[in-house]
């Protein structure tokens, strides 16, 4: 397979200024496109991921049966295939994307049929024992190779099952509320920290019934899911790159619109807050039980403090953590990472590659099997950056980028599309140089 590679430069910004309406979250985009593919009768949802990751579930409900029709851009008609897939008799490509594989391995476990996931080379390295053991304990088969895709699911009914997930992972408790939808009796799934809750929202949008504690879900089947119609909030994990590059200039000011804000995804709030940046948010309203507003963003005059991001925090700022490793330098007293070991099993190994670039721009890091301690009070300079083929270190770098001392070559800065494809377009309108 013949893959390109695109160098982006980044020159340093005066400032970061302007507002800012971004595409949908690639998170529930995933789950709307999956629950709209499964449910009965056409799904229309709006500002939906324009990423690369999503573009390959849709790709693979297509492949089972859904029909799928993009409007524009954003817009995509989804009609379900009311509860019964059909098998497609080639195999399922995820592209890039962890959440298609481990989330959609759940809906197929109970199907009848045999299916085969692949994916890229990232992704086929990624640990996918994490879906195979409780999918194995309801009863399903699943064939690895070495513990990795490509992977094989022996389709058929399952048995309920109560399970406490042993490392924090939406994707994981997804794959098994999704097998539990289909499963007659009730699945429960038990999580020490409480991750992304999308699924639980999106699950009951389509009209599924739940109920929740505090660290735990249970789910009685089988259900059937209908179509609805939604708006997709911004997505909060793009707007991260920008708020930390707001972040970075005292007189800046940045306006994000239509923000998607769930709680267990808007801790990044907390962490700029602690690092002393202004944070506003206005309008806030709920559109599918789902928060939406409009977040404000300025920096500090006196410049950023210092913060660590450890236990319950780190799980839920996984995404976020790289692009504030990045700005890190930045501040006064550093910041200090721990328990985010999950980074390293992510699209890359996310702590080597950000202590490598952060290192090629002239910083001093100390790197640890679980995170990272970056010290403060550091001038940067531009360097090349690897970006592994990684969105999130390639958008992370090109933050870095934007204070650092002349320019910065991002390699691989395609990536950012798996996310994210206006990304520098956005930079650009926003940085002032
Ligand atoms: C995601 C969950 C997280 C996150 C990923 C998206 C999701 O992964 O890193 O980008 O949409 O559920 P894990 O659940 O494996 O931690």
């Amino acid at each position: 397979m013949h893959t390109t590679t695109v160098e982006r430069i980044i020159r340093p910004a005066r400032n970061i200024n302007g507002s800012l309406r971004l595409p949908g979250d690639k998170s529930i985009s995933h789950r709307y496109a999956m629950l709209g593919a499964f449910a009965e009768g056409t799904s229309r949802f709006t500002n939906f991921s324009t990423g690369a990751d999503c573009a390959s579930t849709l790709a693979c409900m297509k492949a089972l049966g859904a029909k799928v029709n993009r409007i524009s851009g954003e817009a995509v008609d989804v009609t379900g295939v009311a509860g019964r897939v059909t098998p497609c008799g080639h195999p399922l490509d995820c592209g890039n994307s962890g959440s298609t594989m481990r989330m959609i391995s759940g809906l197929l476990a109970p199907q009848k049929g045999e299916f085969t996931l692949i994916g890229d080379a990232s992704l086929s390295r990624r640990p996918m024992e994490r879906i195979r053991k409780p999918l194995e304990l309801m009863g399903a088969r699943l064939t690895l190779t070495e513990g990795h895709a490509p992977l094989t699911i022996h389709g058929g009914p399952l048995r309920p099952m109560d399970y406490a997930t042993p490392v924090p992972s939406a994707q994981v408790k997804t794959c098994i509320l999704l097998a539990g939808l289909q499963t007659v009796g009730t699945t429960t799934v038990r999580e020490a920290v409480r991750t992304r809750d999308h699924s639980e929202l999106a699950l009951r949008a389509f009209g599924a019934k739940l109920a929740r504690t505090v660290d735990s879900v249970s789910i009685s089947g089988p259900q059937a899911l209908h179509a609805i119609d939604a708006a997709v909030p911004g997505d909060i994990s793009s707007a991260a790159f920008f708020m930390c590059a707001a972040a970075l200039f005292p007189d800046s000011g940045l306006v994000l619109d239509s923000l998607g804000l769930n709680p267990t995804r808007a801790s990044l709030l907390d962490v700029l807050t602690a690092l002393g940046v202004h944070i506003s948010v206005l309008n806030l309203e709920e559109k599918h039980a789902e928060l939406v507003g409009t977040v404000q963003v300025s920096a500090p005059a006196e410049g950023l403090g210092s913060t660590e991001v450890s236990g319950a925090l780190a799980a839920q700022l996984i995404d976020e953590l790289p692009v504030l490793a990045a700005i890190a330098p930045y501040t006064s007293g550093g910041i200090r990472i721990r328990d985010a070991k999950e980074l390293r099993v992510k699209e890359s190994d996310r702590i080597s590659l950000v202590v490598k670039n952060l290192r090629a721009m002239g910083a001093e890091v100390a790197e640890f099997e679980d995170g990272l301690d970056v010290p403060g009070g550091q001038a940067l300079h531009g360097a090349t950056i690897d970006s592994g083929g990684d969105h999130r270190i390639a958008m992370a770098f090109s933050v870095a980028a934007l204070r650092a001392e002349g320019e910065t070559l991002i390699q691989g800065a395609e990536s950012a599309a798996i996310s994210f494809p206006e990304f520098f377009d956005l930079l650009d309108l926003v940085a002032e140089r």
